[in-house]
Parts: C-alpha cells; sequence; structure tokens
C-alpha cells in the first residue's frame, strides 16, 4: 500500500507573533508518498531546488520524523519516502516543515497510528530541529492543524489552534536567506516598550480573528516593532513596495524568515496588487489559508 498526501506551505511569524503564530496556505504545496519496503529508511526527492535537499535520512528532515516514529511504535518494516517538492526550500514559506509534517501524518496513515494532532505536530517539529538548528514548531503547527496557529509553549508543546478564511498574496524574491542568518541579525535582548507594544498588537490579532474583522488583523499584523523592520534590509524592495500597496492591502509583512512576503489585499485591489508583486519579485501565489495536510 503507499499512502500519498499533500503537505502545504505555511507562513510563520505573521508580524508580532514570531517564533509563535502560523498561518496555513492551500499553496503551493509538497506531495509525498510512503510504501513499506523491507527494511531501511529510503528517500526520494525531486521538483523544486531538490538537488540541494540531502536524501540520507539523518539529514533529511523527513528521514528524521520517520526514524523517531518508527523506533517510538516499533515498526519493524522499512520505508521508501518519495518528495515532491513544490514549495522552495529557503523561502520563508516552511518548506521544510511541509516535508516534515506531511511524513509525520502519512506514516500515521501507512502503519495507522492514530496519534493526536500535537503529537504529530511534535514528531514533525524534530525535522526542523534538522533543518534550521532549533525545533520550531510554528510552521509545522499550521501544517498539521491548519488554519492560524500558535505555539504556546515548548516542552511539553502546547499549540492553539483558530480556523479562519482568509485570501493572501505571497510574493517570493527569487533570492535565498537562511533562517540561521535572518535570525542572528535579530537582537538577544529588547527594550519594555517594544515588548509591550508587539504583545498589544499580538492580543489584538487574536481578538480580530474571533472578531472575523480582517482590516484589524492586517493592521495589527503590520506594527512589529522587533523583527520585521530588522529583517526588511534583507528583501529587495521590500520598503519601497510596502509604501506602494499600503492603501490596497488590509496588511503586508514577511513571511517567516523570508524572503517570501504575505499579504492580505483589499478585494477590489487584488489583482493590481498581484500584478505589482510580479513585476518586482517574479513570483506570486494568490492562494487561501488551507485546512492542512490531507491524505489523498
Ligand atoms: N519563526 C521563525 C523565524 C520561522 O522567523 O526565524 C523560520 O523558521
Amino acid at each position: 500500500r503507499k499512502v500519498t498526501v499533500r503537505s502545504p506551505a505555511t507562513s510563520a511569524n505573521l508580524g508580532p507573533g514570531f517564533d509563535v503564530f502560523g498561518l496555513c496556505l492551500e499553496e503551493p504545496y509538497d506531495i509525498i508518498s510512503v510504501e513499506k519496503i523491507e527494511d531501511g529508511i529510503k528517500i526520494e526527492v525531486d521538483g523544486e531546488k531538490s538537488g540541494e535537499i540531502p536524501t540520507e535520512p539523518d539529514k533529511n528532515t523527513a528521514g528524521v520524523v520517520a526514524k523517531a516514529m518508527m523506533k517510538d511504535f516499533n515498526i519493524k518494516e522499512g520505508i521508501k519516502i518519495h518528495i515532491t517538492k513544490g514549495i522552495k526550500p529557503g523561502s520563508g514559506l516552511g518548506s521544510s516543515s511541509a516535508s516534515s509534517a506531511g511524513v509525520a501524518v502519512a506514516i500515521s496513515e501507512l502503519f495507522n497510528l492514530k496519534p493526536s494532532k500535537l503529537k504529530l505536530v511534535e514528531y514533525a517539529a524534530l525535522g526542523e530541529g534538522v533543518a534550521a538548528g532549533s525545533p520550531h514548531a510554528d510552521n509545522v503547527a499550521p501544517a498539521i492543524f491548519g488554519g492560524f496557529t500558535m505555539v504556546t509553549n515548548y516542552n511539553p508543546l502546547e499549540i492553539l489552534h483558530v480556523p479562519v478564511e482568509m485570501e493572501v498574496l505571497i510574493a517570493l524574491p527569487d533570492i535565498q536567506i537562511s533562517t540561521k542568518e535572518a535570525r542572528e541579525i535579530l537582537p538577544k535582548k529588547i527594550e519594555m516598550g517594544e515588548m509591550i507594544n508587539n504583545v498589544g498588537k499580538a492580543c489584538g490579532m487574536v481578538y480580530s480573528l474571533f472578531k472575523n474583522d480582517i482590516e484589524l488583523f492586517g493592521k495589527y499584523m503590520m506594527m512589529d516593532k522587533v523583527v520585521e523592520p530588522r529583517r526588511a534590509k534583507l528583501i529587495p524592495k521590500y520598503e519601497e513596495v510596502k509604501e506602494k500597496v499600503k492603501d490596497k492591502v488590509y496588511g503586508i509583512t514577511i513571511s517567516g524568515a523570508g524572503p517570501a512576503i504575505i499579504a492580505i489585499p483589499k478585494k477590489e485591489y487584488i489583482l493590481e496588487v498581484k500584478e505589482l508583486f510580479e513585476d518586482v519579485w517574479g513570483r506570486v501565489y494568490l492562494t487561501k489559508v488551507g485546512g492542512g495536510v490531507s491524505v489523498l
């Protein structure tokens, strides 16, 4: 038997929610298949920039997840994992998380393991440890749960989930930003005033979701005073475009560690903003908030 899943891109941070907030997208996505083999873990990768992805199980995000799950569930057989990358690695769209989350769901399905969603996030986060150096869950959580998620605790991992419907534009400038580098430029300590600002705006964003107020959500999304202003200079033309579209979107910010940009366009300006993004940055996805990894 072969199990195939579609595992979506995700957008972490959303401005003030650094390392906490995450949003699941419908597009782009990876397609991941798993099937039983006699023994061992075999990984094949094709698609977007697949030449850059290691296929040794200990170095591959999906391989690490598979290894941990097979050990914990005492699975004696082997597994072959095939990943077709639709999400460009190093783009700020949770590419490695999609592979980790997708393989966790696919293995559960193949061996009928039925772990909780939280447990799946825990396994998937192990893959993030390999890809980004620390096991963040702010991309794997929305990939598994769908909608909007908040990582409210590590050790033990706690995730809060809010289903959301929203249309978003994702621009993908043709540069690569290493997450490690994008984290190194951030301060180790911040001012009390910056903390107060970000907690306030993050609270406002969560409130706005319950009120179904996308305008308010977008307004606060743009008011991060800690991370986005420091990372903005890593993305060519970001500030310039942000200024140009300020009246045409509810919100715009950097997706994850970048270079991808996430914007919530006002209905009447969707195509105009999309075209502008295309002119400046090339690749653009007009997509919606998605429901997480799905078994095909
Ligand atoms: N929250 C992380 C960051 C996402 O912005 O660095 C990337 O893994």
